[in-house]
């Protein structure tokens, strides 16, 4: 691997100082000995596509040689900073043992939750830190009190499956309603606000409504704010499922206009298994109940809807640094790059034999994910077929993606260490498996 020796004193000073603010006790600053060089400027293409600048980014990561990977949606792995700050915490902490947790750790996680909230743009008592997406979601989609038997909740096809689990338990513990409603395909931003504007029309009983940022199966970004607006005025609240979207796409918190929302740091933040975090905003967080009746914290602080037990301590003690990380490159660039990425291979293999690409070249419409389908091909066996064959032919590693209403498909990810080669490399062996040249 090839690490950046090119550093700002500055800036290192500014990281030196964001990890001491945790604790160090072991005395290694987190980014000792490396940085990126001065940030490209310029329009959204002219630092996507900034060479050097993202050759430097590419080398803070350690990424095995086997494979060509493009399944970087399960989740994002640490850049070598981050993966040594998480090393350093869990040193420390197995070295500090009790002491440590029983002395220093409530107010480090309180820095860690704050600086979190400043991030995506909440206020501290907004946030609660959770274990992932998953655990933020269950609580919001479980704890929400508002529900009377005979009222209706919605949710898509898109929907993340351990969401929709969520959702259809609802029947059973509140007597509800549970209507499921398939996205139109081809996805449109349009297409897609007029299919939940008849959803909503269909179902007046409807009270809750999840909705799922970045699509996990398609990668097909929702007009979030457009939705919970339209399903606000309604008298319906939206819980949003952002695990794919902060890191990914760019904006704050409060441009979603959803009262209650469900993050991880794991996925595009880059911070290390494990972690991440609900929203509810300040005045509904009667809606939402304790965790199994948490008696540690009053009912009007947020953390009494997350009791999660013993956690990984390095964690969460890792959160700042990554978020250094991800602040020092910018949500702007990051977006930007990722877009590039996608937009790269997608604008090359559209014209391929057969390829379905099921997401629109609609600004705002995606992010770095876009799955992938040859037309016909639907079922479990016709693409795992083709997975397959990219891993085992082509070493390019994908995935495939169930759940989709119009049939199966594969997802491709690129991730800040991709870069055209590898795409190239992949455009290469779409352009054979399609049929569209001869291999
Ligand atoms: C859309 C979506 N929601 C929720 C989750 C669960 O996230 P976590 O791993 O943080 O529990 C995922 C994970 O892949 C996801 O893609």
């Amino acid at each position: 691997m090839q690490l950046i020796k090119t550093i700002s004193v500055g800036r290192r000073l500014v990281l030196k100082g964001l990890a001491a603010s945790v604790m160090a006790p072991l005395a290694a600053p987190a980014f000792a000995a490396e940085s990126l060089p001065a940030q490209p400027t310029g329009s959204a293409t002219a630092v996507a596509t900034d060479k050097s600048y993202w050759a430097a980014v590419k080398g803070l990561y350690a990424v095995t040689p086997e494979i060509v990977n493009f399944e970087n949606g399960y989740w994002g792995i640490m850049a070598e900073p981050v993966r040594r700050e998480f090393i350093r915490q869990s040193d420390m902490v197995n070295y500090q043992n009790t002491y440590y947790a029983r002395l220093r750790a409530g107010a480090d996680f309180e820095a860690v939750r704050t600086k979190v909230a400043e991030a995506v743009g909440a206020a501290l008592e907004e946030i609660a830190l959770t274990r992932g997406a998953t655990e933020a979601l269950q609580l919001l989609i479980d704890g929400y009190n508002r529900l009377k038997p005979g009222d209706a909740v919605l949710y898509v096809d898109l929907d993340y499956d351990s969401m929709q689990y969520a959702m259809n338990a609802l029947k059973a513990r509140r007597g509800v309603d549970v209507v499921k409603f398939d996205v139109p395909e081809p996805a449109t931003r349009q297409t897609v606000l007029d299919a939940y504007a008849r959803a909503i029309e269909a179902n007046p009983k409807t009270r809750l409504l999840l909705l799922t940022h970045v699509s996990h199966r398609t990668g097909f970004v929702m007009p979030v704010a457009e939705i919970a607006r339209m399903a606000k005025a309604k008298g319906i609240d939206t819980i949003v499922d952002a695990a794919h979207s902060w890191g990914q796409i760019d904006f704050r918190v409060s441009e979603l206009e959803a009262d209650f929302v469900g993050f991880n740091l794991h996925k595009w933040i880059g911070a290390p298994l494990g972690v991440g975090f609900l929203y509810i905003r300040k005045d509904r967080l009667a809606a939402i109940d304790r965790d199994m009746g948490d008696e540690d914290f009053p009912d009007s602080d947020i953390r009494s809807r997350v009791h999660t037990g013993t956690v990984n301590f390095a964690t969460v003690l890792t959160v700042p640094t990554a978020l250094a990380l991800h602040q020092e490159i910018g949500a702007a660039a990051k977006q930007a790059r990722l877009r590039h990425l996608r937009d790269y291979w997608v604008s090359r293999v559209r014209g391929f034999r057969d390829i379905e690409i099921l997401t629109p070249d609609e600004a705002g419409s995606y992010g770095a994910i876009t799955s992938f389908r040859l037309a016909g091909k639907t079922s479990k066996a016709d693409n795992e077929a083709i997975v397959a064959k990219l891993r085992d032919s082509y070493r390019i590693m994908t995935v495939r993606r169930a759940g989709v209403a119009r049939g199966q498909c594969i997802r491709v990810t690129p991730a800040l260490f991709t870069d055209e080669a590898d795409l190239d490399r992949l455009v290469e062996a779409l352009a054979v498996v399609t049929g569209t040249k001869t291999g």
